[in-house]
């Protein structure tokens, strides 16, 4: 087992239906420990910059639209494999493909507002986590 960091947004579905705390809960409970966490509503440059790389995608500026369409939460999540065990904890991107007893499982409406987000490599988690955090504000 390492220790690693891995960085997670709440989503603007999420916020909106105030399941914050019970999104939180899901990660804590999972072995999941924050470590970093602010409620901020991204800027469309902030939106388009963070999923630059789904920018040919066809889903792109509707993920934009939706990712600034009110507050997330964003936070760095620090454990054992966080990364893996992050994602194993939201389910698949798709909710109707995730398994059951995870977070897109249980709270999100659909392929787009899929509740979280969550980093897919430990090379992206420190890339996504210097994007929002500055160091003084990550607190082990
Ligand atoms: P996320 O983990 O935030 O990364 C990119 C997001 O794009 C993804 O979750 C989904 O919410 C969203 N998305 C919308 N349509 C698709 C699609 N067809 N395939 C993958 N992701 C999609």
């Amino acid at each position: 087992m390492t220790t690693e960091r891995t960085f997670s947004i709440i989503k603007p579905d999420a916020t909106r239906r105030n399941l914050i705390g019970k999104i939180i809960t899901k990660l804590e409970d999972g072995g999941l420990r924050v470590i970093a966490q602010k409620k901020i509503h991204l800027t469309k440059e902030q939106a388009e910059q963070f999923y630059s790389v789904h920018k040919e995608r066809p889903f792109y500026n509707d993920l934009v639209q939706f990712m600034t369409s009110g507050p997330v939460v964003v936070q760095v999540l620090e454990g054992d494999n966080a990364v893996l065990r992050n994602r194993e904890l939201m389910g698949a991107t798709n909710p109707a493909d995730a398994e059951p007893g995870t977070i897109r499982r249980e709270y999100a409406e659909s392929l787009e507002a899929n509740s979280v987000h969550g980093s897919d490599s430990l090379e992206n988690a420190k890339i996504e986590i210097d994007f929002f955090f500055g160091a003084d504000e990550i607190v082990g």
